[in-house]
């Protein structure tokens, strides 16, 4: 964990001695994260109606959903920030040979465009809330869209890797 310069990181898809799979703790991260996302859409972007209502009135209540939804956020914040921590100490698999450029430079886009997202959500989030910023809000908007845009692409890419060319890259992250 210490020697990171004595033994650099596999990148993806490069011919480093790569890991066979993610690690239990990377595995961990990602099926945490999972779970915290699909909260903020499915319960806690309640969020919404206690904002609408603080911009409106200047009454800002922190309800279940306000106060589940800003610890949920943290929460993923501070584990993209241990992802990354754990792709620089242990690796990533390298992406299946056997498949076209274009997927690996697509994989590549996405897992960035993931963590990019991750890590400014919680914080675009904050400056709504706690700045009382529509223009933050808008953004945390739109960064939620684009998220539904990734997973639909990210899972959509899990199928195709199965099914297409065969490679059980799900095995990799279970
Ligand atoms: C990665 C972490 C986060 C995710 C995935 C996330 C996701 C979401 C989603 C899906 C919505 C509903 C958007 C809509 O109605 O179109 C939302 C709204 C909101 N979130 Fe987050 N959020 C995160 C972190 C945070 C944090 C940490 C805070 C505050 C400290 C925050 C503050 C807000 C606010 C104020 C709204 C209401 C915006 C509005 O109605 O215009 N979020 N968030
Ligand atoms: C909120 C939803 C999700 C996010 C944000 C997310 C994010 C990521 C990221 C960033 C990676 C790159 C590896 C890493 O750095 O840890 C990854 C890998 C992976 N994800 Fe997800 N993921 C999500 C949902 C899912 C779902 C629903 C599935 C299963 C259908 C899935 C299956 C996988 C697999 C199999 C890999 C490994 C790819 C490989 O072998 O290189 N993910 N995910």
């Amino acid at each position: 964990m210490s020697d990171t310069k004595a033994s650099p990181p596999a990148t993806e898809g490069g011919a480093r001695a790569a890991p066979e799979t993610y690690s239990f703790r990377q595995k961990l991260a990602h099926w945490g994260v999972v779970v915290l996302v699909a909260a903020q859409f499915l319960v806690f972007d309640a969020i919404g109606r206690d904002f609408g209502r603080g911009m409106k009135t200047g009454d800002w209540v922190y309800s279940p959903a306000a106060t589940g939804h800003i610890l949920f956020g943290l929460a993923i914040l501070a584990l993209m920030v241990w992802r990354l921590k754990l792709r620089r100490d242990e690796g990533v698999p390298a992406l299946p040979a056997a498949e076209p450029g274009w997927a690996a430079t697509l994989a590549r886009l996405t897992h960035a465009a993931f963590y990019l997202l991750l890590l400014a959500m919680p914080v675009v989030g904050a400056l709504a809330w706690f700045l009382q910023s529509g223009n933050a809000a808008e953004m945390h908007e739109a960064a939620a869209n684009l998220l539904i845009a990734l997973i639909a692409i990210h899972v959509a890419a899990v199928a195709l890797h199965k099914f297409r060319w065969r490679s059980n890259i799900l095995s990799r992250m279970m």
